[in-house]
């Protein structure tokens, strides 16, 4: 491990964290987390699991009707326990990016990628006017991005649908953050694409040390990718380990019933999670 994650110690930890919305039941309960530097963790669960709502009370972005309560949470090695709003934007602006399923909702259509970059690179204080340019190039270049010097010119719909996901992980990427979280980020793109974002993920992390929260539906995705696994079943963490064990020799009946609903690789993953014989898992459970 080198200096620089080492003292900016883990990129997330939550301690006992229950979310609710408004006066309903809380849909995530007890749920314990942890990214380490350089880690890249994924959250597997299906629809409704509660997956979306962790990710978002990692970044401060849950809406106002949410209320969280958590023993002990921390981005960037930093206490947000009782951050208001102002402390959450500086944090997401300094040590912690997104990056979500669809890129061309995150992207301004009339606006050059170069300029979408330098002005986050601005908004932040993390670059000037003169410097803004070459920053943003260097952002695309960290990102792999075919052709740079001309891309910096491009409107986002000149841009296929991963080249777009890889504008969105380059301003992900601006601050140099410590806690990169992704939720569903490659579950628009076609399987080919799909895996050259996974490669450029692990790149990332190799290059800079960041630590990514993975969060997919996708049994298949997580295994290429995460080094941990937790497995999220109605509000809560179910198991929890590193990937090949989790996948290797699950424990929770939740867990197996996910990897036998895996397609084979001849047919496409699409919705693996519809099949689980959910009777058959509520009585291998109860
Ligand atoms: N803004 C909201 N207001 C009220 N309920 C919400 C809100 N967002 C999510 N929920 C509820 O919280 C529960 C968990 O939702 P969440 O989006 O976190 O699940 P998820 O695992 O991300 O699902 P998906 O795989 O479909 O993205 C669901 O029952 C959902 O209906
Ligand atoms: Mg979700």
């Amino acid at each position: 491990m080198s200096d620089v994650t080492q003292r900016r110690g883990d990129a997330l930890r939550i301690e006992r964290m229950d979310i609710a919305y408004g006066s309903a039941e809380p849909v995530v309960r007890d749920v314990d987390l942890r990214v380490g530097a350089g880690e890249i963790v994924g959250v597997i669960g299906e629809s409704g699991s509660g997956k979306s709502s962790v990710a978002l009370a990692s970044l401060g972005l849950l809406p106002d009707s949410a209320s969280v309560v958590v023993d002990r949470m921390e981005v960037a090695g930093q206490d947000v326990t009782g951050f208001d709003e102002a402390a959450w934007c500086d944090l997401r602006g300094r040590s912690a990016g997104m990056v979500f399923q669809e890129p061309m909702t995150a992207l301004n259509p009339v606006v050059r990628v170069g300029a979408q970059i330098a002005e986050v690179l601005r908004i932040h204080g993390l670059a000037d006017a003169a410097a803004a340019r070459e920053r943003a190039l260097e952002l695309l270049r960290l990102v792999r991005m075919p052709d740079p010097e001309r891309r910096l010119r491009s409107y986002p719909h000149q841009l296929s649908g991963g080249q777009r996901q890889r504008v969105v992980i380059a301003i992900a990427m601006a601050a140099s953050p410590t806690l990169l979280v992704a939720d569903e980020a490659t579950t628009a793109l076609d399987v080919t694409v799909q895996a050259q974002i996974l490669e450029l993920l692990r790149a990332l992390r190799d290059d800079t040390g960041v630590g990514v929260l993975f969060i997919s539906h996708d049994l298949g995705v997580i295994g290429q990718l995460c080094d941990r696994i937790a497995v999220m079943y109605r509000g809560r963490v179910v198991e929890t380990g590193p990937a090949a064990e989790v996948l290797g020799t699950p424990s929770h009946p939740y867990t197996r019933a996910l990897l036998g609903s895996i397609p084979t690789r001849a047919t496409p993953p699409r919705s693996p999670l519809a099949v689980i014989d959910r009777a058959a898992l509520e009585e291998a459970i109860a």
